[in-house]
């Protein structure tokens, strides 16, 4: 197991265009995924973000590890590009992950997991087994227990029947890891609210819901960019009837802030099993060299080059979360 495995992983759950792409995004802060009201996210993408000292921010692909990318509407392009690679450009699903990271000084090590919309029928080109392909593939993410489920709801459609919820129940019983996101809250009938939802009088979970107002579609093809996203979505909430004085608990950056909080508690309570873990592969690094004799043979040094860097990457993280 590596560090990266070790740490926590934050993966989105939900139905079709529910807007998980569109919360994950918020996270991160830059605009690079596809988006849109179709089937559009068909494989999934594992994000890993990773702190640079030095300021430089690029992207690069597993796939295609030559290519530093720092425009981040090439970064979308390109996920979309790889995806077709696998599907084509049709309707299907592959649970082949495209590796995807960014570097950037304005992030926290973290894995990010943006994952195909749970569905309830097949459609036109899609197999048969696709409702339970797909299940199964985000069911493959979700159930790892370092894994923090962002269950993805939308507001203009009924909660309790909510694809989110009821995964992320089954596999999260105790709702620990679960935060419930309840995004489209500007679709949703004039006259009614998520109130009782978001006040935690219904679907209560273990963590307070969090209410998001997304980029619309209009918005996304208007190209309006992320920082004017979150101060028209601060206003919404400043500004609304219903919910202004749920303000300060609300929107993207608190559901960031509310993440991150999280997380560090998380790393906080596994920092004795992550140094536990790199002990033990420092000790079978030994009895290895040991067996095969010493000086280091070509291959016991890439294992040496990779505890090096695993220790490297560990004091990264405890200095960040504990300073
Ligand atoms: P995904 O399929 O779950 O990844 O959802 P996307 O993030 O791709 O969003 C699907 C569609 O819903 C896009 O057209 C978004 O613009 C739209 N959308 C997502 N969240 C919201 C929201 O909070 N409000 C509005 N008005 N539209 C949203
Ligand atoms: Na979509
Ligand atoms: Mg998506």
């Amino acid at each position: 197991m590596s560090l990266w495995e070790a740490l926590p992983s934050v993966a989105v759950v939900g139905g079709q265009s529910s807007g998980k792409s569109s919360v994950l995004e918020s996270i991160v802060g830059r605009d690079f995924l596809p988006r849109g009201s179709g089937i559009v996210t068909r494989r999934p993408l594992v994000l890993q973000l990773h702190k640079t000292e030095s300021g430089a921010e690029y992207a690069e692909f597993l796939h295609a590890p030559k290519r530093r990318f720092t425009d981040f509407a090439a970064v979308r392009k390109e996920i979309s590009d790889e995806t077709d690679r696998i599907t084509g450009k049709t309707k299907q699903i592959s649970n082949i992950p495209i590796h995807l990271s960014i570097y950037s000084p304005n992030v926290v090590n973290l894995t990010l997991i943006d994952l195909p919309g749970l569905t309830k029928v097949a459609v036109e080109g899609q197999s048969d087994s696709i409702v339970e392909d797909i299940e199964n593939m985000v069911r493959s993410y979700v159930e790892k227990p370092n894994c923090i489920i962002l269950a993805i709801t939308p507001a203009n459609q009924d909660i309790a029947t909510s694809d989110a919820i009821k995964l992320a129940r089954e596999v999260d019983p105790s709702g620990e890891r679960t935060f419930g996101v309840l995004t489209k809250l500007d679709l949703m009938d004039k006259g009614t609210n998520a109130t009782e939802v978001l006040e935690g009088r219904a679907y209560r979970l273990q963590h307070p819901w969090v209410g998001i107002v997304n980029r619309s579609q209009a918005d996304i093809n208007k190209n309006v960019d992320m920082i004017i996203a979150r101060r028209k979505e601060r206003e919404y909430f400043e500004t609304s009837p219903d919910y202004g004085h749920l303000a300060s608990r609300m929107g993207s950056e608190y559901l960031a802030k509310l993440l991150s909080q999280h997380l560090e508690l998380v790393i906080r309570q596994r920092i004795p099993s992550i140094i536990a873990m790199i002990n033990k592969t420092i000790d079978e690094l030994n009895a290895e060299l040991d067996r095969i004799g010493r000086p280091v043979a070509a291959d016991g040094g890439a294992q040496l080059y990779m505890i090096l860097e695993l220790c490297r990457a560990f004091d990264r993280v405890f200095k960040e979360h504990l300073d």
